[in-house]
């Protein structure tokens, strides 16, 4: 996570059928469409034990913040039962725009999350691979991000993790063309997306529940999470195409909830 998408769609992606497949690079949907590239990463200094020094100001609560993601979750952390929250994405049934944006692979839907006594709006979804949240102190192969927000600046993700197994129908049509934004800054087009299944997915099973952080700069804290307990599944040859476009997305996992930053306690040690 996490960017809130200041996004322009290619409008004509939600109108023209035809579009998904045959005009793509044509007149309709000029390849040179691309997007900003972020300017944190996951490697050396770029990458999640220096994001405050990328920006001391805006990045401090990367550093010493208490309340920072991900986290373990485990026995300590709340749960409720899925249907105690109401998640829902709009339908796509022609594909959405993908973008590679260094960072991650994120789709821009609109939806609406109703959580905690708050009305938020979905800016967007991506990827994290390996996952970020651990159940247990286990991880998985990948993380899922909804992002939403309030028109006060509450923000809220709904995250499911996910785990091998057998091919996951939205997950195969959101990654179909993933292959054609190797390169950050490219956008392209998903598969038909259709939300029915997931929202039920949701619902069906416990949720872990926890106020944390974006678990990207500027790692603002006060983000209420809304964690299916239930990992989803995908198959290899999926998971594969993914992982050869986001390569590694996973900032470390952050000290219990309260306790001191872990960045802040080896500054402290180390004086
Ligand atoms: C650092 O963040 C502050 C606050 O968000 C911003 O005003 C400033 O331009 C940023 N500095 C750099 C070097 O990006
Ligand atoms: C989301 O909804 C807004 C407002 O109705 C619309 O302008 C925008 O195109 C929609 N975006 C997507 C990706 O559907
Ligand atoms: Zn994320």
């Amino acid at each position: 996570m996490t960017r809130f998408t200041q996004f322009t769609v290619c409008a004509l992606a939600l109108v023209a059928p035809a579009f998904a497949s045959c005009d793509y690079g044509t007149h309709l949907y000029p390849r040179e469409h691309t997007v900003p590239v972020s300017t944190f990463g996951y490697n050396d200094l770029i990458g999640p034990l220096n994001w405050y020094s990328l920006n001391k100001t805006a990045n401090e609560l990367c550093a010493t913040g208490q309340h920072q993601s991900p986290i373990v979750l485990d026995s300590s952390i709340a749960t409720a039962h899925g249907d105690s929250i109401s998640f829902t994405v709009e339908s796509y049934p022609f594909g959405a725009e993908f973008e590679n944006l260094g960072s991650t692979v994120e789709v821009p839907v609109n939806g609406t999350l109703k959580a905690g006594g708050k009305d938020y709006k979905l800016a967007q979804f991506h990827f994290h691979t390996p996952s970020e949240h651990r159940i247990d102190s286990e991880y998985h192969p990948m993380e899922i991000h909804f992002v939403f927000s309030t028109p006060d600046k509450s923000t809220a993700v709904v995250s499911f993790l996910v785990d091998f197994g057998v091919p996951n129908l939205l997950l195969s049509s959101v990654f179909q063309n993933v292959n054609e934004i190797a390169t950050p800054g490219e956008t392209t087009l998903t598969g038909p997306l259709l939300f029915a299944a997931l929202e039920n997915h949701l619902k069906s099973n416990a949720i872990f529940t926890y106020s944390g952080s974006l678990t990207t700069p500027p790692c603002t804290e006060g983000v209420d999470w809304y964690i299916s307990a239930q990992p989803l599944q995908i198959d290899t040859a999926t998971y594969g195409k993914v992982k050869d476009v986001i390569k590694f997305n996973a900032r470390y996992t952050q000290n219990k909830l309260g306790g001191v930053n872990l960045l802040q306690n080896i500054a402290n040690e180390l004086k």
